[in-house]
């Protein structure tokens, strides 16, 4: 089958039963994919002609998407000659025909330390010659060590900082790395990372940017905040920060060394279940601090992340108020509720 791609006029072959995105990949051509099961959306692509065999419901397409011909390449066989349409992956055809560069890096362990009671910091120094090319808010998997599992983490550190990958993993009591990173695994020690992947990063506009982090969400969000000021950003930034207590709030040091080089940032930590008696943030859950912030959201591009509920919650009320659903995003790679 001859697989047409849109918006670079550019053609491949599609062998049968064979997939779209894995045609793409083996023929060296780039498509921005995550899972590679239908589990994360990343790989979302419009239709425009031809006909593919599909799994009948994943969660990542709503029925109004389907209606509107999207579909997940990586589970999707052509059946027909087809006309497909990335556009909206925000990709280069320099990109697209560069292929896929992510790949898998050895690595060793520089910092394992805990920053609050479950979360910890995990920075890797990639031992491979070449560095990870990575744009502020991917995410990479980390094998978990002596098995084929690997867990998917975003980057806390900027792209710029060349040879480091900086991750902040969240402990949980049966977590498959989490747990051995906590137990068992030491400065030094080696690690497998393959990345980089996802598609959550700044996108160029003239709106001003609310971001929302929860718990262990911090880490995208971060490097897209140190990417913006290594950039000399000048867009109004307001960025809500939500924990249970003073004890769960991590990075408040360098957040506030961001706001110092980027004027423009203003830090919001909110407090849900109890704050200090001197506290000069905001309580209450993350989406009533969002509520209480501002009437409207108009004009505003919007980057969440941490537990899924948090994300449903704030997409709502940001719509309500005002935020185009194009303008929101999320990594829905990105929750907290496993490791
Ligand atoms: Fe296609 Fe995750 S890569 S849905």
């Amino acid at each position: 089958m001859k697989i047409t791609v849109e918006p670079f006029h550019h053609e491949f072959e599609c062998e049968d039963g064979e997939t779209l995105l894995k045609a793409a990949l083996r023929q060296g051509l780039f498509i921005r994919y995550g899972c590679k099961h239908g589990g994360c959306g990343t790989c979302k692509s419009r239709l425009l002609d031809g006909d593919i065999d599909e799994p009948p419901s994943t969660f990542c397409l709503s029925p109004a998407e389907r209606e509107d011909d999207w579909f997940l390449p990586c589970v999707s066989t052509p059946t027909d000659d087809c006309t497909i349409d990335i556009g909206s992956m925000g990709i280069s055809q320099e990109e697209f025909l560069a292929g896929d560069q992510s790949r898998e890096y050895e690595t060793r362990i520089e910092i394992n330390e805990p920053l609050t009671k479950d979360i910890r910091r995990l920075r890797l120094r990639i031992v491979d010659e070449d560095e990870m090319k990575f744009t502020a808010g991917q995410f990479a998997n980390i094998q978990v060590p002596g098995t084929q599992h690997w867990r998917p983490y975003s980057m806390a550190n900027s792209p710029e900082e060349k040879n480091f990958l900086e991750f902040i993993v969240k402990i949980f009591p049966e977590g498959r790395f989490s747990k051995l990173l906590e137990d068992r695994l030491n400065t030094g020690d080696r690690l497998q990372v393959h990345g980089p992947y996802g598609e959550l990063r700044i996108r160029l506009s003239h709106r001003n940017i609310i971001m929302v982090a929860g718990g262990s969400g911090l880490a995208p969000l971060l490097s897209m905040l140190n990417r913006l000021a290594e950039k000399g950003n000048e867009r109004p930034v307001q960025f809500f920060f939500g924990a249970r207590t003073n004890d769960d709030l991590y990075y408040i040091k360098e957040i506030e060394a961001v706001v110092q080089t980027m004027p423009v940032l203003e830090f919001i930590p909110v407090l849900s279940d109890s704050w200090p008696g001197d506290w000069r943030g905001e309580t209450g859950l993350v989406t009533e601090a969002l509520a209480r912030h501002r009437e409207s959201y108009r004009n505003c591009d919007a980057y969440l992340c941490g537990p899924p509920p948090m994300i449903d919650a704030a997409t709502s009320l940001l719509l309500e108020r005002g935020v185009r659903p194009r303008n929101v995003y999320f990594d829905a790679f990105y929750p907290a509720t496993s490791d």
